[in-house]
């Protein structure tokens, strides 16, 4: 059984991963199918995804029950049209999981929880990454 507080922690981050997975899907529908933006976003958004199935399995690990809401970020990243500017807003929602991840790992008990979270901010790092050549190649 974890804190409270990490297990509040694990469900911001679902309710993090559950925006963005619903992001990323709505921005890949304004490309064309096929194109190198839309296969890029489309493994970004696997990524989201798949940590939202990770994360409702971490919160119940914690000893807690997992959130059913989607963060705010959902709102404010779909009320911006430039797409340019979308991808860099997705980053800084990208930025803020990689650099809380390694901020809550020391406060967690479970080194199974702890070891997946690192996996996570890893692919946040390289996600990050692919989407800045995406903001680059679209300005
Ligand atoms: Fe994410």
């Amino acid at each position: 059984m974890e804190s409270v507080e990490v297990i509040g922690f694990l469900n911001t981050l679902l309710e993090a991963e559950r925006a963005g997975a619903k992001v990323v899907a709505q921005f890949m529908e304004s490309y064309p199918q096929g194109s190198e933006v839309m296969i890029k976003l489309r493994d970004v958004q696997r990524d989201e995804a798949r940590n939202c199935s990770i994360l409702l399995h971490l919160v119940r690990q914690a000893g807690g029950e997992p959130s059913h809401a989607t963060g705010d970020f959902l709102h404010k990243a779909l009320a911006i049209s430039d797409p340019a500017e979308r991808l860099i807003f997705l980053n800084r929602g990208q930025s803020w999981v990689a650099r809380k991840i390694p901020e809550w790992i020391p406060k967690i008990a479970d080194i199974e929880i702890r070891n997946t979270l690192k996996d996570m901010e890893t692919s946040h790092i390289s996600n990050i990454k692919i989407c800045n050549d995406l903001i680059s190649l679209s300005k």
